[in-house]
């Protein structure tokens, strides 16, 4: 199991790795912003401060924003702990 820390509002839930970021989330009660849940909207997307993952459908994203931390909740699952911010 890993840890899923989520800025601003400081919650922290636990995932296996095996689900996706934002199932974890919803599953823990959190409500993480999303629509399509199939990587297109954008609507998942977050910053990783910390931590890595890996991606069931390698959304798209610029170098720019892969750089930055840019993530698809929605399509990656942690393969650590991980810190994540949502604006
Ligand atoms: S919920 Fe639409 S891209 Fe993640």
């Amino acid at each position: 199991m890993y840890q899923v820390r989520l800025l601003p509002h400081d919650v922290t839930f636990a995932t296996d790795g095996e689900q996706t970021v934002l199932e974890a989330a919803l599953n823990a009660g959190i409500a993480f912003p999303n629509r399509c849940q199939v990587g297109a909207c954008a609507m998942c997307m977050c910053r990783k401060q910390q931590g890595e993952i890996r991606y069931q459908l390698e959304p798209m994203l610029t170098e720019k924003e892969q750089a930055e931390g840019w993530i698809f909740a929605c399509q990656a699952m942690a393969t650590s702990d991980l810190v994540l911010q949502l604006d």
